[in-house]
């Protein structure tokens, strides 16, 4: 399953985990004018097939067909956390799909073994009580204090946004981050524009993670946003559009 809205440049969103297509609501409407913004659900969620494999690789795969299907050559590739290192595969196997590249929120380096512990335990929670008590677990680090504060309704909406996750396919995308390898010796091979974007207050992936990787990036840059948390898109939709907007026009010219 997809959104998409406008036309020209190809921007394909990637959604991070536990979210769905649903998380670029505002960048299918604000960015329409500069680009074809494409959002799919990931397998495993939304619209999508709830079945395996799931790998970051399969994810991967799953884009590059996604776009055959369209008669896409190449799109900027745009991953929010979950969805840069599913980005990340992209630049294993499909380099020459990617035009460009927005790495939102994310990190480069694989698991360490306090995460894996932690995964471990987010997917007893899932198995023993349900996708609710997930979403109530995770609602507090996936956005900002400032948004639960400010955006009451807003940081309503990523719960249930999170408790309508299949729990397959939650738990399936759990074990392959898990898996995932260290992406950190791709950095310095990245031979596209790239852009790093982060909320300020993003406590899963903060903003020294970002300038650490973009320094690594020989054409890169990185902005950082102001009262965005984890989930910046959805939390500051004017303030990303705009840098992803200047990034576009950039590309372009390129
Ligand atoms: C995400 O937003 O995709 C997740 O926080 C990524 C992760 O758990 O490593």
């Amino acid at each position: 399953a997809y959104d998409e809205a406008g036309s020209g440049l190809p921007l394909l969103l990637v959604h991070g985990w536990p979210y769905d297509r649903t998380m670029w609501a505002g960048q299918l409407s604000g960015l329409a004018t500069y680009a074809r913004v494409l959002a799919p659900d990931l397998r495993g969620v939304g619209g999508s097939t709830v079945r395996g494999p799931y790998t970051m690789d399969q994810y991967a795969d799953d884009l590059a067909a996604f776009l055959d299907s369209l008669g896409i050559a190449r799109a900027v590739v745009c991953g929010l956390s979950m969805g840069g290192y599913i980005s990340f595969a992209m630049l294993r196997r499909h380099r020459d799909r990617i035009r460009g590249l927005i790495l939102a929120d994310t990190r480069a380096t694989a698991d360490t073994d306090e995460l894996r512990a932690n995964r471990a335990r987010l997917i007893a929670l899932i198995e023993q009580e349900g996708m609710t008590a997930l979403a109530a677990r995770q609602l507090e680090p996936s956005v900002a204090r400032s948004t639960l504060e400010r955006q009451a309704p807003l940081a309503d909406t990523v719960r249930r946004m999170m408790a309508s996750v299949p729990a397959e396919g939650a738990i399936g995308a759990l074990r392959a981050m898990a898996e995932r390898p260290d992406s950190t010796p791709l950095l310095g091979t990245i031979d596209v524009p790239t852009l790093f974007v982060g909320g300020a207050e993003d406590g899963i992936t903060p903003p020294d993670v970002l300038r650490t990787m973009a320094a690594a990036v020989p054409h890169s840059r990185v902005e950082i946003l102001e009262h965005g948390g984890h989930l910046s898109p959805l939390e500051r939709p004017a303030a990303f559009n705009h840098v992803v907007t200047e990034f576009l026009g950039a590309l372009l010219y390129d």
